[in-house]
């Protein structure tokens, strides 16, 4: 059985890869490699510091899946998912040793523009159809945490037309699917313990609308790498090596090391807000810190992507995403390590 035939229906979970027959039941992931959706949030929130802060994170873990349950069985065709995450120091915190082998805090990256980091102890990203579902969800989880969590960024994202940004472009086409967005996104054999788990990076992007729109629809479509209107790759010889298509394409080994993005449009009409969340999840972040450097320092250096001379990035923090698996049986039980 293949972790895709195995996909767990309405979640989009999935158990994870690299095991033989005859191994015991292999760990179930979180919904990952969901299909993208009409509707999302995005809530980042920090732990306050004490033990009884800590104990209700934990419990509610165990709670997740119920949770998601009894919220997504109201529309099965909605596709409800919920996704946590959690930050490095959160996850000494809250579950101590072993650790995922590569998290740590998201790094900032400094070139032509600055790819900011900044606080978050656990990240909920939830999907659906409908927004009231994810917000249905949300309620529910952060009732539960309470007072335990301070809400650093709370973004609800909306689909704009034919799955496009705020800029105007169709955002997605090149994600991974089936098989190779399992490959892409979930960790195997390179972190046993982790097996099935994977890491998301989140930014918020504002975009300054007035300065993009000003610019000829042709000179966009160099900077994004792709036509405006019929979302085809531009050609060889057309697109600059600059173009934002191009400096997040990572070839390693004759081989394309990919990332499943699920990028969604928000904004606040009055206050002149207009935004792109940026979320991306991979087996390992060293993809998406390649493709940051790139963006924000150039390939080469110098050489860097000007869609970020018309976005500027706000918030950016990198989590864990355990298993379901761990989420319902080893999170809730695990006390806090000694001395954290
Ligand atoms: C303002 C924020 C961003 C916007 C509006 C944006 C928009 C787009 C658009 C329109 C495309 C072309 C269609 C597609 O394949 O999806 C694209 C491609 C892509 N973007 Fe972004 N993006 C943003 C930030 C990022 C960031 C921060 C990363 C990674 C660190 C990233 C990684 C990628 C990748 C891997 C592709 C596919 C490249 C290919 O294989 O052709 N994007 N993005």
């Amino acid at each position: 059985m293949t972790r895709n035939e195995a996909r767990a229906p309405g979640t989009g979970a999935a158990p994870a890869a690299g095991r033989g027959a005859g191994d015991a039941e292999p760990p179930v992931s979180q919904a990952v490699v969901a299909p993208l959706t009409a509707a999302a949030m995005f809530l980042v929130a920090t732990i306050e510091p004490n033990s009884r802060a800590r104990a209700a994170v934990r419990a509610l873990c165990g709670e997740l899946g119920g949770l998601q349950r009894a919220v997504g069985f109201r529309d099965a065709d909605a596709g409800l998912s919920c996704i946590a995450g959690f930050g490095s120091d959160a996850w000494d915190a809250l579950f101590g040793a072993p650790r995922p082998k590569e998290l740590h805090p998201f790094r900032e990256v400094r070139g032509r523009h600055h790819a900011v980091s900044t606080p978050g102890d656990i990240l909920f990203h939830l999907r659906a159809t409908r927004m009231d579902l994810c917000f249905e969800l949300a309620t529910e989880i952060m009732s539960r945490l309470g007072g335990s969590v301070r809400t650093a960024d709370e973004v609800h994202g909306f689909r704009y037309f034919d799955a496009r940004d705020l800029l105007g472009f169709v955002d997605g086409t090149e994600n991974p699917v089936e098989r190779a967005a399992i490959d892409a996104t979930l960790i195997g054999d390179e972190d046993p313990e982790f097996e099935g788990g994977s890491y998301v990076i989140v930014q918020k992007y504002l975009h300054d609308m007035a300065a993009w729109n000003a610019l000829p629809v042709e000179q966009q479509e160099r900077i994004i790498g792709r036509t405006k209107l019929g979302n085809v790759e531009l050609a060889d010889d057309v697109r600059p090596t600059s173009a934002h298509s191009a400096l997040t394409t990572l070839v390693e080994n004759g081989e394309e090391l990919e990332i499943l993005r699920d990028n969604m449009p928000f904004g606040e009409v009055g206050k002149g807000e207009f935004g792109t969340y940026f979320i991306g999840y991979a087996r390992s972040p060293q993809r998406i810190e390649r493709m940051l450097e790139n963006m924000f320092v150039g390939r080469p250096a110098g050489n860097y992507d000007r869609l970020l001379d018309f976005s500027r990035a706000v918030t950016g923090t990198l989590f864990f995403v355990p298993t379901a698996t761990f989420l319902e049986e080893e999170a809730a039980g695990r006390g806090s390590p000694p001395g954290a």
